[in-house]
């Protein structure tokens, strides 16, 4: 049956289906391989689309907009802190009052439960740009980035290394169970996803023929893993304090050249970034200061040496964005 997306929201990948995902992917490949070759995908004129951001970004704010640019549709971007929303008007009304003026919504910000209010109410498509629970445009992104780098997703053995229970580790393993690839948690046990999630994605993983493995073991772990991914210790909302604690737990679970050297001899290293992996960044400094470590979650030789493929992830966020635009909007 021909699939057709018109219409949905895109919350979290377990609401579609493993050849949903594998259109969403092929239509990314195509919208991109036009791009590269200057054809136009802009039939979209006319339309206008509405950003909310109560968190910041660069990455999903600009592809958003590039990508709405591309297909000839007009963005409103809504900063955090610049509209009424949630101090004087709730996310309900919110909804239906954008919902009569914008033909597609992004909400980048806390709760997954606030993204599906959104969408329960809005009556137009809306699109996940970043809750606690999940991360769904990164996974489009990191999935074609995988096919493109490794020539295949089945089958294919991912490692993430770091804080498993939040939007990326839970959102790798939704998408990987999915699509059946190996996917392991190698993290201190506290940091282990949640267990109704994992007994979900046992399920998946049933039928696409892949697996899902939590171990604090990061020898075993990583052992000929294809793909190395981490991500920052301490999340956008989290509050400072939580830092002594993450560093206590997860440096033994940096990605550094002795993992990477314990991967497969082909293996890449991903990041969703914005990454540590120097003192070029404010909070990069203050760590530092607190707590003496130069590098986080990734050290610099690993972020920069020929495995890192994190700036391929970071270009393929715009075009898995416009194919979830047009597989949603409907041409
Ligand atoms: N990876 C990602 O979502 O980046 P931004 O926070 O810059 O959007
Ligand atoms: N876990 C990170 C992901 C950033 C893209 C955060 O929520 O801040």
């Amino acid at each position: 049956m021909a699939i057709n997306l018109k219409g949905r929201n895109f919350l979290t990948l377990k609401d579609f289906t493993h050849e949903e995902i594998e259109y969403l992917l092929e239509l990314a490949a195509d919208v991109k391989d036009k791009k590269k070759k200057g054809v136009p995908v802009n039939k979209y004129q006319g339309r206008n689309i509405a950003l909310i951001f109560e968190k910041t970004s660069t990455r999903t704010r600009c592809s958003f907009e590039v990508a709405a640019n591309d297909m000839g549709m007009g963005v409103t971007y809504l900063e955090p802190l610049s509209s009424q929303i949630g101090k004087k008007e709730s996310i309900a009304d919110t909804a239906r009052v954008l919902g009569r003026m914008y033909d597609g919504i992004e909400y980048r910000g806390f709760g997954q439960d606030i993204v599906e209010e959104l969408a329960r109410y809005a009556g137009v498509p809306v699109w996940n740009g970043l809750t606690n629970e999940y991360h769904p445009t990164q996974m489009l992104a990191d999935l074609l980035t995988i096919r493109e780098h490794l020539g295949r997703i089945k089958g294919v053995k991912m490692v993430y290394m770091g804080d498993a229970r939040y939007n990326m580790g839970n959102s790798l393993m939704v998408a990987c169970s999915k699509m059946g690839l190996h996917f392991t948690a190698c993290t201190s046990k506290e940091y282990f996803p949640d267990a109704k999630l994992v007994e979900q994605c046992n399920e998946y993983a049933k039928e696409s023929g892949g697996s899902v493995t939590l171990t604090e073991d990061v020898q075993s772990g990583t052992k000929d893993a294809d793909v190395i991914y981490t991500d920052v210790w301490v999340s956008m909302g989290e509050p400072d304090e939580v830092w002594e604690e993450r560093i206590k737990k997860l440096s033994p679970y940096q990605v550094n050249k002795k993992v990477m050297d314990n991967a497969a001899k082909d293996a890449i290293f991903m990041h969703c970034l914005p990454a540590f992996h120097n003192l070029e960044t404010k909070i990069g400094k203050e760590v530092y200061e607190k707590f003496g470590m130069k590098e986080l979650e990734v050290t610099d030789e690993v972020f920069e040496s020929g495995q890192s493929v994190v700036f391929d992830e970071a270009e393929n966020r715009m075009h898995t964005i416009k194919a979830v635009m047009m597989a949603t909007l409907g041409v």
